[in-house]
Parts: structure tokens; C-alpha cells; sequence
């Protein structure tokens, strides 16, 4: 892979934003700044980012820890600034920090709390975010490809969607409706700054083992009914190839890609 700038993940505490920031630091990012609401576990994510970053060859990385809620304005803010001020600079955004819930009974039983809750953790969230990497990203010299060393591009923004944002489920009323927005959010923010050398895309994840999927074990249950039923590769994904998919968007082999969502889903929405 191509990523030899500085990546910024939220999420960076569990699952597939701690894979991320793992696979950056195994492709050779110079710096990863790892961000979730979750303080001490994002301490011990540190530790294991920086192992990983001493077992790769040639250059060292430097890992940074910033404990934000991803739907406060002002912590995002001061958490990006913070990150782009230590670095000099930021290359690559993944917004991986998300909640899922389901709904018994479906949308008129949806407790209005629980439906803004969702919306504002993974779709308002995912636009703080956006919006103040962007910021930066457009004022700053495009990136040199660890490959070829032409000029690359300004920045590359990862959104999380999901295979929940092209197809709906039953009781997944906030989720579903939160995933389609992100799709939204991507599509018209690439646009916005393709001409500018800032690249906007979105990851969609088929069922993946994570914290968010494998805690409860009735989640579990029905989950490997659904990946039984309705995923042609019959199993359900591990973090680490969702963050291969990210790491893709993010550096330069997908220099000619943009506002586009990647399903990285064992064939699910094919059908
Ligand atoms: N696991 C799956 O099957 C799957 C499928 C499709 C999409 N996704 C998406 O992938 C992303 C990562 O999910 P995961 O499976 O790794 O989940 P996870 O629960 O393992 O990790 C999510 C992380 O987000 C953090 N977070 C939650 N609310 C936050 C907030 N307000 N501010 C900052 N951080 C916050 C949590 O502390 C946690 O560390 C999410 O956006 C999720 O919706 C997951």
C-alpha cells in the first residue's frame, strides 16, 4: 500500500478503526493519530500501534491519543487541529467511530432518543469530522507517492458506511437511516473538492467480527443466521479486511477513486 503521510481514525479504540490503525502502521504511515470516546482502552491501542510500528522496516511512526466525542463540534475541532499541529499535517482521515441498535418491533416503536443518539454519533459525527480535516486537507501541498513520487493528492476521507447503507433490515430503523446519509454525506462532499485534490470516499462493510457484532450473544445469533442465509462467501468478514479496504482508499492506488463506496461485504449486495 501506499500511505506514507499521517492517518487520523476515529473509532481507533475497537474492531475495524483499531484494525485500521494497525494496518496503517504496518504500511508505513509516518504518524497515527488515534481517536474514540474511550480513554483507557485507546491507551492500550497505543501501545500496540507503536509495537507494530518498531517491527516494520526503515521508517519510525509516532503515535498520537485523543479522547473526543465524535458529537461535540469543539472536542472534534481541537482533536483534528491537534493532530494536523503535531504532524505538520494530515493525509489520510478514516471515521470509523459508530453505534448500532436495533429496535424492537420496527420504526413506530423507536424511541426518539435512541434515533438521535444514532444519528448523531455515526452521520453528525462522521460531518464534524469531515469538516475540520477538510479544513486542513485543502490548504496543504498534495502528497508524494512512496511508489512513484508523483503528487498525489491533498488528503483522502474515509467515511464508514455499510452494506446498511444501500439495502435496509428489518428493526434497524436509526442505523439504516444513519448509513444511507453517510453515503449522502460522501457523494456530495467528493464533489464538492474533487477539482481541489481532496478525496472523499466511503467503506461499506458486510457482517464483521467486532466488538459491535460478537459482545452479545444474541447479536451473535443473529448474525450467523444471516451470514448462513444471505452471504455468498458464508462467513462473516475479520476487521482486518475491512481496514485493507480503507488503507486502499486512503493512499495512492486509488488516486483516480472518489466519491465512491467500496463493499467490502463476502458478495452480500450483489443479490
Ligand atoms: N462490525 C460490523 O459488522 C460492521 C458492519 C458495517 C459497518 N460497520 C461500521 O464500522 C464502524 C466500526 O465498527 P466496529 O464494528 O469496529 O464497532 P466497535 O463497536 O468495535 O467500535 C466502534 C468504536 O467507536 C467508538 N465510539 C462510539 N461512539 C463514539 C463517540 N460518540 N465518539 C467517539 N468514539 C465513539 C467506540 O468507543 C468504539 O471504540 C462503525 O461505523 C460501524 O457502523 C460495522
Amino acid at each position: 500500500m501506499d500511505v506514507p503521510g499521517y492517518a487520523l481514525i476515529t473509532g481507533a479504540a475497537s474492531g475495524i478503526g483499531r484494525a485500521c490503525a494497525n494496518t496503517f502502521a504496518t504500511d508505513g504511515a509516518a504518524g497515527i493519530a488515534l481517536l474514540d470516546i474511550n480513554h483507557d482502552v485507546l491507551i492500550q491501542v497505543k501501545t500496540e500501534v507503536e509495537k507494530r510500528c518498531t517491527e516494520r522496516e526503515g521508517k519510525s511512526c509516532r503515535v498520537e491519543v485523543f479522547t473526543v466525542d465524535v458529537r461535540n463540534e469543539e472536542q472534534v475541532i481541537q482533536a483534528v487541529n491537534g493532530a494536523a499541529q503535531i504532524f505538520g499535517r494530515l493525509d489520510y482521515v478514516v471515521n470509523a467511530a459508530g453505534l448500532a441498535m436495533k429496535h424492537a418491533g420496527g420504526a413506530i416503536y423507536a424511541e426518539t432518543s435512541d434515533w438521535q443518539r444514532i444519528i448523531d454519533v455515526n452521520l453528525t459525527g462522521t460531518f464534524f469530522v469531515l469538516k475540520a480535516a477538510a479544513k486542513i486537507m485543502l490548504k496543504q501541498e498534495p502528497i508524494l507517492s512512496s511508489i512513484d513520487g508523483r503528487p498525489l493528492q491533498r488528503g483522502s476521507i474515509v467515511n464508514f458506511g455499510s452494506i446498511l447503507g444501500a439495502v435496509g433490515v428489518p428493526m434497524s430503523t436509526a442505523y439504516t437511516a444513519s448509513k444511507h446519509g453517510v453515503l449522502g454525506l460522501t457523494k456530495t462532499a467528493s464533489e464538492d473538492y474533487a477539482k481541489d485534490g481532496l478525496r472523499i470516499n466511503a467503506i461499506c462493510p458486510g457482517y464483521t467480527e467486532t466488538p459491535m457484532t460478537t459482545q452479545s450473544e444474541l447479536v451473535l445469533q443473529v448474525m450467523k443466521e444471516k451470514v448462513a442465509t444471505s452471504v455468498p462467501m458464508g462467513r462473516m468478514g475479520t476487521a482486518r479486511e475491512i481496514a485493507d479496504g480503507v488503507v486502499y482508499l486512503s493512499g495512492g492506488r486509488s488516486s483516480f477513486v472518489t466519491g465512491t463506496a467500496l463493499f467490502v461485504d463476502g458478495g452480500y449486495t450483489q443479490r
